[in-house]
């Protein structure tokens, strides 16, 4: 703490992300990452950035690059607002859409999903409501359907895994005329439908994606937001009382490689979803619960035992995983990212070990 900080970052608790340890060899199933590179077009079209040009600054509006957002889903440039990372979007979303000063109607989110939309509700000063998951563990569109600021949840949800599906959505979205629905689909592509097919006839729904996770380009940070015009325009006028130039010109050019790539795409989303479906199968075998998962990660625990232990005996066999201690009700659990089949292999046969001997090496 020190005298100099304003109020607001006094009271401020920041997200903390998962590790990105700097140990070699680790099998790191912790951040939901892709276990795979991103596309060839993609390194190409970033090689071809390096040259003179980089003394000049990028395009401000990102214009290749929401056209190719917008032509991968049939929307017009209008529609797609871009950023350095989803979660950039997202703090803008927060900003422009569901700070209201106005009424003190609270912002709705699930009490068990991304733990950044908390601490934007601190840095921005936005009243908030958690709205609990259900008996298992799933969103039910009906507990959301009360006065609100806006609401916001990612499906699949996090770290749940676990799915809304499309004309629960659409349900929500005739209900919910008066404030705007944010749908993070983050990891929709790993076996749920996405929204954005609403978002011409729903105005007040605004639909975020990431190139971090099935378009394997965390290491770049880009995301998007889908949605109305006059909902893009408000993110735009918050950008650019921030940061005219969130992305650099590698993000752009590569972001847009990847989005042209349909092919690639497509088929890394298969690899990891069939490995998801070996790997959940395996745990199952185990004795492990697994609820069902529309994403590239896991949420498993086993019975009588407790996450946290299982997810430090995994590190000290160099695997690491996420384990959140909070809620109480989700401590049983870790949160498992789908690796290549070889690391779910080894991650197997560690849990084998683990839950069924008393070894600690
Ligand atoms: C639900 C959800 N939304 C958004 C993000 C942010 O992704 P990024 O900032 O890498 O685009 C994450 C990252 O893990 C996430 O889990």
């Amino acid at each position: 703490m020190s005298r100099y900080w304003s109020k607001v970052v006094q009271g401020l608790t920041p997200y903390v992300p998962g590790e990105q340890p700097k140990l070699p060899n680790l099998v790191k199933l912790n951040t939901n990452e892709s276990p795979y590179g991103p596309s060839k077009r993609v390194l190409d079209a970033l090689r071809a950035e390096v040259g003179d040009t980089l003394r000049l600054y990028p395009d401000p509006g990102s214009d290749k690059l929401r056209a190719a957002i917008a032509k991968r889903h049939g929307l017009k440039s209008e529609n797609v607002f871009v950023g350095n990372g989803s979660d950039e979007v997202l703090a803008h979303v927060f900003m422009a859409l569901l700070k209201h000063e106005d009424h003190d109607r609270p912002l709705l989110f699930p009490d068990i999903t991304y733990s950044f939309y908390l601490v934007y509700c601190g840095l921005y000063g936005i009243a908030y409501e958690p709205v609990p998951l259900n008996s298992k563990f799933e969103i039910d569109v009906g507990d959301y359907i009360k006065p609100n600021g806006g609401i916001i949840f990612p499906n699949p949800n996090a770290p749940t895994g676990q799915l809304v599906p499309l004309p629960d959505i659409e349900r929500l979205l005739q209900a919910n005329t008066e404030s705007v629905v944010v749908i993070d689909e983050a990891y929709v592509d790993f076996g749920g439908v996405s929204c954005v097919s609403l978002i011409q006839k729903y105005p007040q729904l605004l639909v975020t994606h990431t190139l971090s996770k099935s378009r394997a380009l965390a290491g770049l940070r880009v995301g998007y937001a889908t949605g109305h015009p006059e909902l893009i325009e408000g993110l735009n006028r918050v950008k650019d009382s921030f940061n005219s130039y969130p992305l650099d010109r590698f993000a752009q050019a590569g972001a847009a490689a990847a989005m042209e790539d349909e092919a690639y795409f497509a088929a890394m989303c298969q690899k990891v979803i069939a490995s998801k479906q070996s790997l959940v199968a395996d745990m199952q075998a185990l004795g492990f619960d697994v609820l069902p998962s529309a994403a590239n990660f896991i949420f498993a625990r086993f019975p009588g035992r407790d996450g946290a232990d299982i997810a430090a005996k995994l590190r000290e066999r160099s695997i690491i995983v996420r384990h959140f201690r909070n809620p109480p009700r989700i401590s049983p659990f870790m949160r498992i990212t789908v690796g290549t089949d070889e690391q779910c292999a080894g991650l197997v046969e560690a849990l084998r070990e683990i839950v069924y001997t008393n070894k600690n090496k």
